[in-house]
């Protein structure tokens, strides 16, 4: 643990400290803090547009904004504007971006369990791609009567049998996986024999996705040359990696950027033949370090000999990945972002768990009181998107800051919505 003041390569883009002060794009946070209350999420918009920015042109051949990660419409709106496509999972998330008057063209629908529901909407809609997870999925995609009888575009997600270096659970190109067809057993042939040879499907290529949080691009590497045989032989027209690329969540960290893990990507493809196009899906890279969020600090409670427990009104329902994963995070005070930061405590959320913890080891200045705006740097992505009303506790607003200006684009939920679908009584 140290001392030291939070380090800015964690902030947003736009941030600047003045006389302690965070400002992100001008905006004073505190005061966003104060005027739109706690918790909320911050984020700056033009980190948004410059990380979407680069990851187009990093990849030429195409890009999609794994929305997963952060979805809303206008996150949807701002990664189309910059001329990504957006990867959708599930039914909810196509709706979601089609609400956003996206052109279902430039939706990728992924999903290791697609209903027939969810695909009868995808293919309704005309989504641009399908990837294709299983031989159920492609036998419920084959039954599906189509409306002109034009192929829908696919790619297979085979799964490269190898562990990325990131936690257990972000882990997803295991040979032990539910995702992906396995290139075991010539499996992941003979899906690719029945895309070719269904008049439902156009082939287009093959998708990997190796896991999440992988800071290091040896990982990306060791899938693709795994599979170089496969895409070659399958004369794939496209190879999408994925997304998974590592962000720094504390002091110490460092990750390679999105420009410079598309470099290893391009390379690592034409060291082993591969001349297909080659596109991604990054989801935390473009949204994590974007964001900020803020909470009030409602209680410090200092058991002697022990630790200091300093509660925030927000936890586990706006940022459940120190729970599941462990995740770490720094903390900050909105008033003294540039302050030493001497004191050991446990930052923990007001619901009704002792696991509801925000910061396990958190170092905050020695001047910290109640009342004061407490922020989490690097929470843009599952944060918002993992988050839920546990102990009906109210989902935060979204705010987006650019040019000096603030705009909610999602508001708190109210004590209202939480009744809106309780039929009871
Ligand atoms: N493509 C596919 C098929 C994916 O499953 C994912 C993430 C992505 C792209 C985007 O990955 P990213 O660039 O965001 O790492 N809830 C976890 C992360 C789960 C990731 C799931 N899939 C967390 O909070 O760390």
């Amino acid at each position: 643990m140290s001392r030291n003041p939070v380090p800015v390569s964690l902030l947003p883009e736009t941030s600047a400290i003045v006389d302690g002060r965070l400002g992100i794009a001008g905006c004073d946070v505190e005061e966003l803090a104060r005027r739109y209350g706690t918790p909320a999420f911050i984020y700056d918009e033009q980190h948004l547009i410059d990380r979407c920015e680069e990851a187009v042109a990093a990849f030429p051949d195409g890009v999609a904004y794994a929305s997963k990660a952060f979805l809303c419409t206008a996150m949807a709106r701002l990664a189309v504007d910059a001329g990504m496509q957006i990867d959708v999972a599930t039914g909810g998330e196509i709706h979601v971006a089609a609400a956003a008057g996206i052109d279902p063209s430039h939706l990728v629908f992924h999903g290791n369990n697609k209903s027939m529901s969810e695909l009868e909407l995808a293919l309704d809609i005309g989504v641009g791609m399908i990837v294709v997870d299983s031989f159920d999925e492609l036998d419920r995609i084959e039954s599906i009567p189509r409306r002109g009888g034009r192929p829908v575009r696919v790619l297979l997600r085979l799964n490269p049998g190898i562990e990325a270096h990131t936690h257990e659970y972000l882990q997803t190109g295991a040979l032990d996986s539910k995702f992906g067809f396995p290139i075991v057993d010539g499996i992941a042939e003979s899906a690719i024999g029945r895309a070719r040879g269904s008049s439902s499907l156009d082939f287009a290529g093959i998708h990997i996705h190796i896991g999440s949080q992988v800071f290091d691009t040896s990982s990306f590497a060791r899938a693709m040359e795994e599979l170089a045989p496969i895409i070659i032989e399958s004369q794939a027209e496209e190879l999408s990696i994925g997304g998974g690329l590592g962000v720094a969540y504390v002091e110490g960290e460092t990750a390679p950027t999105i420009t410079e893990w598309a470099h290893v990507i391009r390379r690592v493809a034409d060291d082993n033949g591969i001349d297909a196009a080659i596109t991604a899906e990054p989801g935390r890279s473009i949204v994590a370090t974007a964001a900020v969020t803020t909470y009030s600090i409602g209680t410090i409670k200092n058991i002697p000999g022990v630790r200091t427990y300093v509660a925030v009104d927000g936890g586990m329902s706006d940022n459940p990945r120190p729970v599941l994963y462990g995740s770490g995070y720094e903390a900050f005070l909105a008033t003294a972002a540039d302050a030493e930061r001497p004191w050991e405590v446990r930052i923990v959320g007001k619901h009704c768990e002792s696991g509801d913890v925000i910061v396990r080891d958190a170092s905050l200045p020695a001047r910290t009181l109640v009342g004061d705006i407490l922020c989490t740097p690097v929470t843009g992505a599952y944060g918002h998107s993992m988050g839920s009303n546990y102990n009906k506790v109210l989902r935060p607003p979204v705010v987006f800051v650019k040019d000096g200006m603030p705009r909610v684009v999602v508001e708190r939920e109210t004590y209202n919505d939480l009744l809106v679908r309780d039929v009871g009584l």
